[in-house]
């Protein structure tokens, strides 16, 4: 069982004191809107310049940033799918996200992540099955590291709350009901 602590709350990402937070941004890591704009908006124009010399992101993938005026030491940004009615690999590619993230935690020994809701906004991903795709990722990648202390979903609204909590039980009834 691993030691990883899962678990989702409603706030604002930007205000969160962890390791570092997701940023559910697009392919050019320039900046929009949701999550994104928040993110660069609480961070400052430090964070731009930053992005400006990682060369985009591709979809699925993972890219460090320092938090600079956010309270988190540091974002990673991630480029989610956008759903496109299920038939061009969304479902893998949104699984690839939080992987990708979480790997980039491990190699630079964060411990704290908080993911915000990933391609469930602007991209238009149906918000159920996203809850239960990252809690299942989240929790693979748990299962083969102990590198992670916590990790938070940190929702926007309340019906996105109770989406996660009720994937989170979920899985632990699984593992509950398998140990
Ligand atoms: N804190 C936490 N969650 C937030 C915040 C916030 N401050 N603002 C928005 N969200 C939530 C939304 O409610 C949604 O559940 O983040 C989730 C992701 O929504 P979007 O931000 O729209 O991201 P996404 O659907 O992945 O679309 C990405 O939108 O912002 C642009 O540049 C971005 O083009 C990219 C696209």
């Amino acid at each position: 069982m691993t030691g990883t602590k899962l678990s989702a709350i409603r706030a604002d990402i930007t205000t969160l004191a962890v390791d570092a937070i997701v940023n559910a941004a697009n392919s050019s890591l320039l900046g929009g809107g949701g999550v994104d704009s928040a993110i660069h908006r609480a961070a400052g124009p430090e964070l731009l310049h930053e992005c400006r010399l990682l060369g985009g992101c591709k979809t699925g993938d993972a890219k460090l940033t320092n938090g600079y005026r956010l309270p988190a030491r540091f974002i990673i940004h991630t480029v989610g799918p956008v759903w496109r009615g299920g038939g061009y690999g969304e479902a893998d590619l949104l699984p690839s996200c939080y992987r990708r993230c979480l790997e980039v935690a491990l190699s630079n020994g964060l411990r704290t992540v908080a993911f915000p809701a990933i391609s469930t906004g602007i991209y238009g991903f149906p918000k159920q099955p996203a809850a239960s795709i990252a809690v299942a990722s989240v929790r693979a990648v748990c299962r083969q590291s102990d590198g992670l202390e916590t990790v938070v979903f940190c929702c926007f609204s309340n019906d996105d709350l109770l989406l996660y909590n009720a994937a989170i039980n979920e899985g632990d009834t699984a593992i509950s009901e398998s140990v």
